[in-house]
């Protein structure tokens, strides 16, 4: 079947994937990828797609509503992936007006705009679909109720060989929204905004919700390719706090295939929390990260330890994250692919590999931006 599918945020970390796939797996959809191009998109991210016929690449603003109505209808939209955002926690708290403007008003002028192209076909909302990406973060923090861990009740094939789980609860589909940060404040509202025109104008819209991504093409101002390309360089590596938080790790082509087969086959104005039963306190995942770069860089075991610098906590640090994804396992079979092991071996293993595409995106802005916020203790 034909159809002509915006994704937004195309160009960033996890829409780079979600195009790559759509574009290589439906050679009769014609893809749009509309991107502001913020410091977070980079064109070099879809090098091997650029060229493929039914792909398209638009600059745009999502805040602009006249841009969303003219792009939506002159291609024909009848599916949206909504990704484009200011994602990052730290930024938001310096800058939390940038996030309410991208974030919270973006998504309403594309709301806006499909809505207006959309009920102006004779078949209206028939066949059409907003599918908003969100993150765990809108639900809060759970408690770190078990430190030191303890078995995880529920495992998937990406969890860890260790199986941990350092908490009792976890991020059901139902669990209410209590963000913290200007972040997933941000997303919280415009993942209400979303359901609001569903329950208002009867758009079919869906909403997931998904832990913490890694993998290839990541910015470098989040922990793992930060760390990574630090340990390279041989910098330090600000831990913040204690190094005692949680955060449930899932593979990035792991989250491109549940948005795959979530926009197919699930359900409208439905919510799916994706994760992959994966936790992991940042001070072990850090010791892997040394640990796997020190490996492959042939440095001797430890070398890079001497780098974990402890630093000033995060404001409003959330302790931590886990997702119960079991909704979307057995309503969708979604099963993660690949194992957290295989998965951090690959990540490294690209990021020394593609070290021009580093250099591309390290201006150095990023970490200046941060000294007067986290100060070595
Ligand atoms: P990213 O920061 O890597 O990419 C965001 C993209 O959005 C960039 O290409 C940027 O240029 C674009 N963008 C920003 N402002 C824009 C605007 N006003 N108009 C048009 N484009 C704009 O983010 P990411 O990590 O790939 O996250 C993508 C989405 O997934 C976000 O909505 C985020 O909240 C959500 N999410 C991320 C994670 C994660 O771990 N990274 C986890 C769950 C959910
Ligand atoms: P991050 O990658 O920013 O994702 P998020 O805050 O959205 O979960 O951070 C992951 C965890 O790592 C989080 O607990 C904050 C911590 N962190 C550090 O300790 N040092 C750093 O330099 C960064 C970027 C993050």
């Amino acid at each position: 079947m034909k159809r002509n599918i915006l994704i937004t945020g195309g160009a960033g970390f996890i829409g780079s994937h979600v195009v790559r796939l759509f574009v290589n797996k439906y050679p009769d959809y014609h893809i749009v990828n509309l991107d502001k191009l913020t410091y977070a998109g980079n064109l070099a991210n879809l090098k091997d797609v650029e060229q493929k016929p039914n792909y398209t690449f638009v600059r745009a603003d999502i805040a602009d509503l006249d841009e969303m109505r003219r792009i939506i209808s002159t291609h024909h939209i009848d599916g949206i992936i909504h990704l484009a955002a200011e994602s990052h926690v730290d930024r938001s708290i310096k800058d939390p007006f940038t996030f309410a403007r991208t974030n919270v008003m973006g998504t309403l002028a594309l709301l806006q705009a499909a809505k207006e192209y959309w009920e102006s076909l004779p078949e209206k909302y028939d066949g059409k679909l907003f599918y908003h990406i969100s993150t765990d973060e809108v639900y809060g923090a759970l408690e770190l109720t078990h430190p030191e861990g303890v078995a995880a009740p529920f495992t998937t094939k990406a969890s860890s060989a260790g199986d941990m789980a350092y908490g009792t609860e976890f991020f059901v589909e139902t669990t209410k929204y209590n963000p913290h940060s200007p972040y997933s404040a941000s997303k919280a509202s415009s993942d209400h905004f979303v359901r609001a025109y569903h329950d208002t104008y009867g758009m079919p819209t869906l909403v997931t919700n998904c832990s913490n991504n890694y993998g290839p093409y990541q910015f470098p101002e989040k922990l793992i390719p930060l760390f990574i390309n630090n340990i390279r360089h041989n910098k330090p590596l600000p831990v913040y706090g204690k190094g005692e938080n949680v955060r449930d790790w899932l593979y990035v082509e792991d989250h491109a295939r549940a948005i795959d087969l979530i926009f197919h086959k699930g359900k409208v104005a439905e919510t799916y929390n994706i994760g992959g039963f994966n936790e992991w306190k940042n001070i072990d995942l850090i010791r892997v990260i040394i640990s796997t770069v020190d490996r492959l860089l042939g440095n001797p075991e430890g070398y890079s330890e001497k780098l974990i610098t402890y630093v000033t906590d995060r404001p409003g640090h959330d302790m931590r994250y886990a997702i119960d994804s079991r909704k979307l396992q057995s309503e969708l079979g979604w099963e993660p692919s690949l194992q957290f092991e295989e998965g951090i071996e690959k990540t490294v293993r690209w990021y020394l590999d593609n070290q021009a595409w580093m250099d591309n995106v390290t201006s150095g802005d990023y970490q200046r931006y941060y000294d007067d916020m986290y100060t070595a203790r």
